[in-house]
């Protein structure tokens, strides 16, 4: 990434040589106040007013970069600059996780919509994920099928897009999810997440987003497929099973069935009721959710078969 920044301040600094050009060490100084990016070092330079020298150019950028400015860095300097679009750059911007588009620079997210029915503690972890700088994601929407999900407040609470979509009596599955295309596909989703989203989608749904939606399950799939929340835990308990757990997995056209990204287990102990139980599992959850997002977000699995395989 650090030669893909060096780069891009290499073509900018060629930009700004000219005698006319109006940038100079005083005007990063006070585009960086401009936009809340602090730096000593900065301004120490500036009250020398020494030369911008191309080490320091190279600074800002890396600075503007750390503090994820660089897109309004980008767009400050072009307001001065210029700037023609070419493949060379469009590489380094790839690189930087920047596009240009509608005459901008911009950030590139890998864009995440969240389905949800209830508490939301799965949204919850992936936002925190998000906050914590652990996902480099943003959640364009947050849809329930219940006006009561609690994961509704947690996204308002975060200005996070909420849509409340009730199935009307007697609905067909598939008119139900044609009606929730309509708040997903203008997004353009990178991803859709299923956070104890209680529905089942139809084959439409998931056959135009293959590979997009991925769904969390509190069991180790495929046992105990087809059951939700509570009930999951307490067939595993008088089943007898000693392990637990949770799968994170590929939406397909079954139930609870589509390849696996990510399991985690748990002991079942003697002692546990359904509550301990699924209080366990849930931790293995939120883990899980972020684990597969992350690896999604960053390219790192190749689909052979069922067989979801890890890439580097
Ligand atoms: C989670 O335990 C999730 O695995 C489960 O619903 C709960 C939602 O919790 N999903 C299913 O059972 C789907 N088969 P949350 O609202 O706190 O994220």
């Amino acid at each position: 990434m650090r030669e893909e920044l060096k780069n891009l301040a290499d073509i900018f600094y060629m930009k700004i040589l000219s005698p006319s050009s109006p940038i100079n060490i005083k005007w990063v100084h006070a585009t960086f106040s401009d936009l809340g990016i602090r730096d000593e070092n900065i301004e120490k330079i500036a009250e020398l007013n020494a030369p911008l020298s191309r080490e320091v150019w190279y600074y800002s950028f890396i600075k503007a970069q750390e503090e994820e400015k660089l897109d309004v860095y980008l767009n400050k300097i072009v307001e001065h600059t210029g700037f023609e679009e070419n493949e060379r750059l469009g590489k380094y911007l790839d690189a930087l996780g920047l596009i240009y588009k509608d005459g901008e620079f911009k950030r590139k997210f890998f864009k995440l919509i969240v389905l949800v029915s209830g508490r939301g503690t799965n949204l919850q972890a992936i936002i925190d994920a998000i906050e914590e700088k652990k996902l480099n994601a943003r959640i364009v929407a947050v849809v329930s099928n219940r006006k009561k999900a609690y994961a509704l407040e947690r996204a308002r609470k975060k200005n996070i897009p909420t849509y409340y979509l009730p199935a009307r009596k007697n609905e067909r599955r598939e008119d139900y999810d044609r009606r929730l295309d309509e708040i997903i596909a203008p997004l353009e989703p990178d991803l859709i997440v299923l956070a104890g989203f209680m529905r089942i989608l139809s084959p439409w749904f998931v056959k135009k987003y293959r590979l997009k939606i991925i769904n969390i399950h509190p069991a180790l799939l495929p046992s105990f497929a087809g059951l939700y929340g509570e009930n999951v835990h307490r067939a595993v308990i008088e089943y007898g099973c000693k392990v637990s757990g949770c799968t994170v997995h590929f939406v397909d056209e079954e139930v609870d069935h589509g390849p696996i990204i990510i399991q985690k287990c748990v002991k079942v102990k003697d002692e546990d009721t359904v509550e301990t139980l699924a209080a366990r599992v849930l931790e293995k959850e939120h883990e899980s959710l972020v684990e597969a997002i992350k690896l999604l977000s960053e390219g790192k699995i190749k689909i052979e078969g069922r067989r979801v395989i890890r890439v580097s």
